[in-house]
């Protein structure tokens, strides 16, 4: 058998029906006071690009990046629907480099490559934001990849991005009453200093 490339993989997980959500990332939702009013925003391995289109909306020029051209199609779609502009590129963001300084916020959520965390933070301009929201090892929920190399050991987020001055984290684990909190995801918004 042929072996299915990373782009078929997904391809088939978006051509299967949009079951997956158009919803922003939490991360966003409860801290998009901290947008700037304008500036370039990247959601990156976006899928149907819930966090662009909340930062188009914002008034952010927002870029759009993943492998799935399916996706990006779907979230062409939405786009044109409400009237947004969104800029997508279908590319494999784990190869090639990402632009230097160019965003003023970049976004991240349920995607996780290690190897990606240097050139994010040198791809926000200074003063950009960081908002990164993915799986930890300590999830409850059957959602989320069951492999740990795409899962956050606890701690780990914060740690990955050490070179960014924190503004938000949670993380709740496996503390207190599982009923309640933000569990399964830990989620970060950090800030690149002024000062490079
Ligand atoms: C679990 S989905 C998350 C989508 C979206 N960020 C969200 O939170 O709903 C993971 C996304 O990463 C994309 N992806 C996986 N590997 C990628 C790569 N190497 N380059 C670009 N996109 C990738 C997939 O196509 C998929 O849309």
């Amino acid at each position: 058998m042929m072996p299915v490339s990373l782009q078929e993989k997904w391809n088939a997980i978006y051509s299967g029906g949009l079951s997956r959500s158009l919803a922003p990332s939490r991360v966003l939702l409860e801290n998009t006071h901290l947008l700037p009013g304008s500036g370039m925003a990247l959601d990156l391995a976006c899928g149907l690009g819930g966090n662009a289109l909340l930062m188009a909306e914002r008034g952010l020029a927002a870029h759009a990046w993943d492998i799935s051209d399916i996706a990006l199609h779907a979230l062409e779609k939405q786009a044109c629907g409400r009237g947004l502009e969104i800029n997508t590129r279908q590319c494999d963001v784990e190869c090639g480099d990402l632009p230097q300084e160019s965003f003023d916020v970049l976004v991240v959520s349920h995607f996780l490559c290690r190897a990606l965390a240097p050139r994010i933070v040198s791809a926000l301009k200074p003063g950009g934001l960081l908002f990164y929201q993915t799986y930890t090892t300590e999830k409850l929920a059957e959602e989320g990849p069951r492999n740990p190399d795409y899962l956050l050991k606890p701690g780990e987020l914060i740690s990955l991005f050490s070179a960014l001055r924190p503004l938000y984290y949670r993380e709740d684990g496996i503390v207190g009453d599982l009923s309640l909190g933000w569990r399964n995801e830990a989620a970060l918004v950090g800030i690149k200093s002024q000062i490079t």
